[in-house]
Order: C-alpha cells, then structure tokens, then sequence
C-alpha cells in the first residue's frame, strides 16, 4: 500500500520531469545571472547614472556648464580638474557638502563663492552627483557612495 503510492509518486515525477526541467533551468539562470550582475557593480561605480546626470544638471550646470567646462574666470571647470579626478575624494565631498570660497580651483582665485548643498541635498544625492562629475567629460575619479558622503558629513560638522 505505502509502496504502491510511492511508487506512483516517483513515476509521476519522473514523467512530469520535462515539464519540471524548463522551471529548475530557468530559475537557477535567474539565479546565475543575478550574482553574475550583483559581481560585476562590485569596484565599479554602482551610482545611478541618469539620476546624477538629473541632480547636476539642476543645482550645478548653471556655473559649471552641462558640458563640466565651467565659464573661464568665473566658475572653474569640473572637466579634467585635480580634486574631481584624484582618487580621495575627501575634497571633493567636503567643497559640495561644505561649499568654497577663495580655495584657488586650479590655481585660479575665483570672485564667486561656491555655494554649499550639505543642507539641500541628501547623502544619496550628492555621491550620484559626484560620481557623476567623476566619471563623465573624461574623468575617471574614484566613485563614493552615500554612505561615504554621510561620513564626511559627520566628520566636518
Ligand atoms: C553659483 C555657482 C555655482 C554652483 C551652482 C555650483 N558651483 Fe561648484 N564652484 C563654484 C565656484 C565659484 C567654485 C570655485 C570656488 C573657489 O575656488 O573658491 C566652485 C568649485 C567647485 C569644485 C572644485 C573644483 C576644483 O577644481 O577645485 C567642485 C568639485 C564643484 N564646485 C562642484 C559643484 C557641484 C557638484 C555643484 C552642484 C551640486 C556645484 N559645484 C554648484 C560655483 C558654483
């Protein structure tokens, strides 16, 4: 009696297996797939692309151009510029979150004071922003992320 239903359950498995097999074979795809992306965002910037190009292009492109080439003498170039390209990006961090006046961007001394965002701007919305500038018109500068920005947060209060 118990065999005989075990027996049936083996032989219905056995034959439902090719309708099991495209199922086990798409899920453990799924499976690959996901670790294989979850992989690959690991030591790359993992920011959100459009929503730091969005988030610059509101509160920074009116001084330093869409282009990141700022206007000459007036507002300094985020395009090829030592703090946005140097892999500590403590600086970088601090001027946005902090603002900057008479700090001598590229050697020049500009007559506008940059303008802080630590108090307008979340976490979150300053690393996609500054990773943004760090990988765009060229630069390749290490990316943050929010929980990066938080800290200094934390530390320069
Ligand atoms: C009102 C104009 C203005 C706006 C808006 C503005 N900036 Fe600036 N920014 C400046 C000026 C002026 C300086 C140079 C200040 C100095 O040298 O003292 C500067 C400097 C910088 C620097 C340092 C560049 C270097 O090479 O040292 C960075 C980085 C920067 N800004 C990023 C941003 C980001 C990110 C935003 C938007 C969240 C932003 N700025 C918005 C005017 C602006």
């Amino acid at each position: 009696m118990f065999s005989g239903s075990w027996r049936i359950t083996v032989l219905s498995m056995v034959t439902n297996m090719h309708r099991i097999a495209p199922y086990v074979l798409a899920r453990l795809l799924m499976f690959c797939c996901a670790s294989l992306l979850a992989e690959s965002s690991v030591g790359q910037s993992s920011y959100d692309a459009a929503r730091g190009q969005a988030l610059y292009i509101a509160h920074c492109a009116a001084c330093h151009g869409t282009d990141g080439a700022g206007h000459p003498g007036t507002f300094p170039p985020i395009k090829g510029s030592r703090m946005v390209t140097k892999d500590d990006a403590t600086n970088h961090m601090r001027v946005v979150l902090h603002g900057m006046q008479g700090g001598k961007a590229g050697g020049v001394v500009y007559a506008t004071p940059m303008p802080p965002f630590g108090g307008s701007l979340t976490d979150a919305d300053i690393a996609d922003i500054i990773d943004y500038e760090r990988s765009s018109w060229g630069n390749h500068g290490k990316p943050v992320t929010a929980g990066d920005v938080a800290a200094q947060r934390r530390k320069s209060q």
